[in-house]
């Protein structure tokens, strides 16, 4: 995998960063309503990219040496045409095709994905705790079980290594870091353990100081347990592995607050729903409209694109 991630013709930005990967935003909703969520920064109502857009848009950034995707939302298995869409992109892309779900249509899609071309998923799993859970998504079902099912789906289709995304939140989560990792030994996953964060600190701030809390105490402790730390090649990410009674378990943190080490490691572009590059998650004003440009002005937009990148945390 890594001889696809180190190509000799990627572009690089003015930090000295390549650019090897796209995150691709599908949409802006989501069956769950996590109260917490950033949606990744965009409007809720807009016009999608299309398949063939995106297929378009794919090839031009493997011309530069991208090999590498990940697709998001609002949740991406709600698009009607997401089999289309991995297909499209499975055309130009070998390497690493990734998607980050709720895992709630897991159970059905799981094998179609895996068959379109999908690599591997990340599921978001905020709680273990049945009344947390229905307390952190606001949805009135409880599709707690209807995730667990999901990250197994995945697992028996072969998108593997599932991965299962638990932002920590201050007095609503953090009491459950154990029972995931038992989880997540049990069923076969990596734990993710994301730094709740905030793009908008201002708009947010009174949400920013009541939930967010540092991963390094967590970390600490999970590092004196680990039998082994490696760095994930990809985002340069501590990985510990711990031993608990269910089997051995891989934790990864994810901690982008106030971390400049997770900007110098960015080597992605991402794309919005609706059809614009944007250089960064956390900054705003960095869009460069793609919908409507024909294709050499794509290549052009694309490199104004990574051009312009800069790292938001110093
Ligand atoms: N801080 C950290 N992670 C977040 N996610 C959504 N909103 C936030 C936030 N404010 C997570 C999702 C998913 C991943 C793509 O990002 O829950 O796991």
């Amino acid at each position: 995998m890594i001889n696809d991630i180190i190509s000799n013709d990627f572009i690089y930005d003015d930090y000295g960063r390549p650019v090897n990967s796209l995150r691709i935003q599908l949409n802006a909703i989501c069956n769950l309503h996590c109260f917490f969520c950033h949606m990744e920064g965009t409007e809720r109502n807009m016009e999608y990219l299309t398949s063939e857009q995106i297929g378009e848009i794919v090839e031009v950034a493997h011309s530069h040496g991208v090999n590498k995707i990940k697709f998001t939302g609002g949740e991406p298995t709600l698009r009607h045409d997401i089999i289309e869409i991995i297909k499209e992109t499975r055309k130009y892309i070998t390497g690493d095709i990734s998607m980050t779900t709720n895992g709630v249509m897991l159970p059905k899609l799981a094998d179609e994905l895996k068959n379109a071309g999908l690599s591997r998923v990340n599921i978001s799993m905020h709680a273990i705790d049945e009344n947390n859970f229905e307390l952190i998504t606001n949805v009135n079902r409880n599709y707690l079980k209807t995730v667990q099912d999901g990250i197994n789906s995945a697992n028996n289709a072969g998108l593997k290594p599932v991965k299962v995304n638990f932002v920590v939140l201050k007095g609503v989560n953090e009491n459950e870091v154990s029972d995931m990792i038992n989880f997540c030994a049990k069923n076969d996953a990596i734990l993710q353990l994301i730094e709740f964060e905030a793009d908008r600190i201002k708009e947010y701030s009174g949400e920013y100081q009541k939930y967010h809390m540092s991963l390094d105490s967590i970390e600490k402790e999970i590092g004196k347990r680990s039998l082994e730390m490696e760095r994930n090649s990809l985002h340069n990410r501590e990985r510990y592995t711990i031993n608990t009674e269910y089997g051995d378990v891989k934790i990864e943190f994810v901690k982008p607050m106030h971390n400049k080490d997770f900007c110098n490691n960015c080597t992605r572009l991402r794309i919005t729903a609706d059809g614009n590059f944007k250089t960064c998650l956390l900054r705003e004003n960095d869009y460069f409209k793609i919908k409507n440009y024909d294709k050499d002005n794509l290549d052009e937009l694309y490199m104004k694109a990574v051009k312009s990148r800069i790292p938001y945390w110093g």
